[in-house]
């Protein structure tokens, strides 16, 4: 891997908690890694420690087989050869285009600086833009700039900390698309913040989930959403809910008993052995749910959201069960209304059974993750099940 980032933790002076903790990513040259999770997980964080802006308490950073980080050394952030691109994309507006790009490039001659300088204008899609001033360009072709800015010196990393953050939406979707074609061609390797998973999806290789300073998963888009690795990445990414199960073995294949009706012919299911009594929650997605007027199962409208060609409905059933569904535009119900559902679910997704109020109560395991309870690794546990199978 060309960066390689292992168990690392930063912590802030006087801050009770790590901001990054016990993180490990790695990303191979050429791919460009994402990372999303709400304000505060520590995004900016991770992405200061690797530019060398802020030093690490524990664990290490790795660029190119060099540690560049460590408790042992800190190479200082001019020595990484790393470009960054933040939200305040901060041209020099008394300088011109061509200048503020060949603004890395001191040391080359100056018929190379130009041609360096065009050279990633083009790439960026703005030829021949030398002479303008950064008043006279849009906020996207600004933002290019500053793309073009961080590339010109060939730095070894791109990070990018929610660079299209303050662009509206359509601009955003557009140079999302436009910056993955960008960095491929440049063959840069990148690691890029964002709060938004439609953005994380369009540009990232492989995309990191973090919450509360932790990396929940460091996978592909398909697998995130489709194998995530903890109810927070479920939760985080696409639309769902948890919902109580229980797995049984009929004639030898496990099935799924759900408020929703029982699920067979599912892949990846554990054995009913995993959990206690079989019980656990599975995630339903509102793309596991498929509205069809001759369903046994009736649900109330509860919410509705327009997405252009389908709505979300946020559906209850008579047990008081929610789930969610995507259901085609032209299924236009109305809020209160029963509709016939299914659940169309090809592999499930099982998590242990959260814990309820009172069991939180009883649970003598100290509980990271007060309010999000349980099984984001099992960690937390009732005092029963504790002391029979959880050695700490
Ligand atoms: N300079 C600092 N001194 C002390 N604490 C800080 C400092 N910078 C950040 N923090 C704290 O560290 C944690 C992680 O912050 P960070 O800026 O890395 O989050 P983030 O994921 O980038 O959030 P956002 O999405 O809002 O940009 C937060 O709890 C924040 O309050
Ligand atoms: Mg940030």
């Amino acid at each position: 891997m060309f960066l390689e980032v292992t168990e690392l933790s930063v912590r802030y002076a006087q801050a009770p908690k790590a901001a990054v903790d016990a993180v490990s990513l790695g990303l191979a040259a050429g791919d460009i890694g994402v990372l999303i999770g709400p304000s505060g997980c520590g995004k900016t964080t991770l992405l200061r420690a690797i530019a060398g802006l802020e030093k690490v308490a524990a664990g290490q950073i790795c660029l190119g087989g060099q540690t560049v980080s460590s408790a042992a050394g800190h190479t200082p952030p001019e020595a990484r050869r790393i470009g960054m691109v933040f939200q305040d994309y901060a041209l020099f507006p008394h300088l011109d285009v061509g200048r503020n790009v060949a603004f890395g490039l001191q040391g080359l001659k100056a018929a190379e600086r130009a041609a360096r300088v065009a050279e990633v204008l083009k790439l960026v899609g703005l030829e021949g833009a030398e002479r303008l001033h950064p008043h006279q360009l849009s906020g996207g072709q600004q933002q290019r700039v500053a793309l073009a800015r961080a590339l010109a010196p060939q730095p070894q990393l791109l990070l990018l900390d929610e660079p299209f953050s303050n662009l509206d939406v359509e601009l955003r979707e557009r140079l999302a698309h436009e910056l993955r074609a960008i960095l491929k061609a440049a063959g840069a390797t990148a690691l890029f913040v964002t709060h938004d998973q439609l953005e994380a999806f369009a540009i990232g290789d492989v995309i990191g989930v973090m919450h509360e300073g932790r990396l929940h998963q460091w996978e592909d888009a398909y697998s995130l959403y489709h194998r995530p690795a903890t109810r927070f990445v479920a939760d985080f990414i696409g639309h769902g809910v948890f919902t109580p199960a229980t797995l049984h073995e009929v004639d030898g294949q496990v099935v799924v008993d759900t408020p929703v009706g029982r699920l067979s012919d599912v892949t990846e299911c554990p054995l009913p052995g995993a959990f206690e009594g079989g019980q656990c929650d599975v995630l339903l997605r509102a793309d596991d749910i498929v509205h069809d007027d001759d369903a046994p199962v009736k649900a109330e409208i509860i919410r509705k959201a327009f997405r252009g060609s389908e709505f979300l409905y946020t559906l209850r059933l008579a047990s008081g069960h929610q789930v969610m569904a995507h259901v085609p535009s032209h299924h236009d119900h109305t809020l209160g209304e029963w509709i016939g559902i299914r659940a169309q679910v090809d592999h499930v997704v099982t998590f242990q059974r959260a814990c309820s109020p009172k069991q939180r109560e009883l649970c003598q395991l100290p509980c990271e993750h007060a309010g999000q309870c349980a099984a984001e690794t099992g960690r937390f546990m009732p005092a029963k099940a504790a002391s029979a199978s959880d050695p700490a």
